[in-house]
């Protein structure tokens, strides 16, 4: 990350006239305020503070600067945002090239995604050929409009060996490149031909708009039906999701996004209104996947076969979804049909009804667990699903829930889970067998001091503060206060760290302590700091006690209790 570059973008930007393009702001006692353009919602918490560059949501804590809001309300990749940023604010966005295996790599990639590009003008010029009929009349047959041709940039690979090779070629392109990219293929002979031949063509975009990959489908009887682009340097199956760059915007409005298998089935929900539609790639939902939905919207919506296979894929996408915190629902079809002969056949109606008597995610897999699966399996699947979580924290929301819906104790449940942890914590030590939810809590309010009075951070690094914390990511916080104090901290926090660090400094208007409150609060803090120190101190005395004793070193333990005597002794002293 070029920091230079991202300051430069942002001091030279108001975040208050980016974020008006999008929201309707009102100027509220020092910051602005208006409707949250990421969740629905009626009374205004969306908040933007100019002078500081953040925005935050009390309803859903999205937060960030200027960079973040922009990635989120165009659904971007942090680059493309900051690129598109830049070239408004008149920034000249410095490429420096100190390895230049990095920036060979690069190069390699913007060829690749020309060389795509390319091709998808390529295959839709074909669809309008009289070459195309074919291919025109099954759109037709199959429903599609040309509105939505249009919109997913449909296109015809010719019947031919080497349509789309001589025409890269004609552009200049290399065929080796054509090869990496898996648009062309190589026989024994040597010779160079399509791989794709004869097909409706898919462009597979990412959130950017540019084309990574291509999926095919065979528009007279024969095998494979999709064919789709091999992984390549800008492609990798199971990172993207077709058509979510259709459906970006629609999903940051809804906050929500409905999921299906197929291609054509994403495009008839586009066509018959349902925007935000995406469809997986011919695998199982993955992890990256579900991350990239995640930062878009707060509830996914699966849409699958009733039969066994697709509930199946149903439970194991909702546990996928439920882990990272998303929350999800199951749309079952009735059998033998998708949602696109179901659209085709009834409309939206017959996919409302559906829609209508959709499944909770998280009682969709209670129930199927429940249903079918031994009592051993069904306490190992609990225990599997508290150890996936991402965030420890949702422990405290699916235990209760897993245990009435499993009719598994509570306490067994924890129990569970203290023995999972504790078998971490041997294998990588750090402190973590205390309740975690109580601690989290704790890191914050000590973490609030600092955030909102940066004047005595350098004073509480010097006494030890960190000592104070608990969670990863509260320490590491706190390092980046120390050492980034007086700078811009955001582009440096992570999504939890960001939460805390703009809604802190939200609640500083008006609410602030006064300054002699502040250095009591500071006496406080490092009271707190030096007594956790000693205790600490204390602890490695007895230790060490108790290693004596044991050991039988009677010289050495009673030097051990000795240091105790006097390290309580100068505490009863100094109070
Ligand atoms: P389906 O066989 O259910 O096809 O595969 P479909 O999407 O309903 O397609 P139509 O309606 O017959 O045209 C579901 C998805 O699985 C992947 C594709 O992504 C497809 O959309 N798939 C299927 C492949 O990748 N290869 C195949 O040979 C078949
Ligand atoms: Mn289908």
């Amino acid at each position: 990350m070029d920091s230079g570059t991202i300051q430069a973008v942002k001091s030279r930007l108001s975040i208050v006239d980016v974020v008006r393009r999008y929201v309707d702001l009102r100027p509220v006692s020092g910051r602005w305020m208006g409707p949250c353009p990421f969740h629905q919602e009626t009374k205004p918490s969306f908040s933007v503070k100019e002078d500081e560059g953040f925005y935050y949501c009390f309803g859903c804590q999205a937060c960030g600067d200027v960079i973040d809001f922009y990635m989120r309300i165009n659904g971007l990749e942090f680059q493309d945002a900051l690129e598109q940023l830049a070239a408004e604010a008149g920034v000249e966005l410095g490429r420096v090239a100190r390895d230049p295996a990095a920036a060979e790599k690069r190069e390699r990639k913007k060829v690749l995604l020309a060389m795509h590009e390319q091709a998808r003008d390529f295959f839709c010029r074909n669809l309008r050929l009289a070459a195309g009929a074919g291919a025109r009349q099954y759109l037709a047959g199959r429903g599609v409009s040309p509105e939505t041709v249009e919109a997913f940039g449909l296109g015809y690979s010719l019947d031919e060996w080497q349509g789309l090779e001589r025409f890269l070629r004609g552009k200049g392109l290399d065929s080796d490149l054509g090869l990496e990219a898996g648009l062309l293929t190589r026989n024994e002979k040597g010779n160079v031909y399509d791989r794709f031949r004869g097909r409706l063509m898919f462009p597979i975009q990412n959130l950017s708009g540019q084309v990574i990959a291509f999926g095919a489908r065979i528009i007279t009887q024969g095998e494979p039906k999709y064919l789709n682009s091999s992984d390549s340097p800008i492609y990798k199956k199971g990172e993207h999701l077709y058509g979510l760059y259709q459906a970006r915007r629609a999903i940051t409005r809804t906050r929500r996004a409905l999921l299906t298998e197929g291609y054509l089935d994403v495009l008839s929900m586009h066509q018959f209104g349902y925007q935000d539609a995406c469809g997986v790639l011919g695998t199982a939902l993955t992890n990256d996947q579900v991350r990239r939905l995640s930062g878009l919207c707060s509830r996914v919506d699966l849409v699958f076969d009733g039969d066994s296979a697709g509930r199946k894929a149903a439970l194991r996408s909702s546990e996928m979804l439920l882990r990272q915190g998303v929350s999800c629902r199951v749309v079952l079809l009735p059998e033998g049909e998708d949602v696109d002969s179901l659209l085709q056949a009834k409309g939206r109606e017959g996919f409302e009804k559906c829609l209508d008597k959709a499944l909770d995610g998280l009682a969709f897999c209670l129930s199927t667990v429940r249903g079918h699966f031994s009592p051993k399996e069904v306490v190992a699947w609990a225990g599997d699903f508290m150890d996936g979580l991402a965030d420890p924290g949702l422990l405290a929301y699916f235990i209760p829930k897993l245990s009435a819906g499993l009719g598994l104790s509570e306490a067994e449940l924890r129990q569970r889970m203290g023995r999972a942890r504790t078998a971490r914590a041997a294998a990588a030590p750090g402190p973590a067998d205390r309740p975690a939810e109580r601690e989290d809590k704790r890191d914050r309010q000590l973490l609030r001091f600092a955030i909102q009075y940066p004047e005595f951070v350098a004073e509480l690094e010097a006494e030890g503060f960190e000592v104070l914390l608990t969670g990863d990511w509260a320490r590491d916080l706190w390092r980046k206060l120390v050492s980034r104090r007086g700078e811009d901290i955001l582009p440096w926090l992570d999504e939890t760290q960001k939460a805390l660090w703009t809604s802190c400094r939200l609640d500083l208007d008006g609410a602030g302590l006064s300054p002699e409150d502040r250095i009591r609060e500071r006496d406080l803090m490092v009271g707190l700091v030096r007594k956790a120190r000693q205790e600490s101190h204390r602890k490695d005395i007895k230790d060490a006690l108790r290693r004596h004793w044991e050991s039988g070193d009677r010289e050495k333990g009673l030097d051990c209790i000795r240091a105790l005597h006097e390290s309580i002794w100068r505490d009863d002293e100094q109070h």
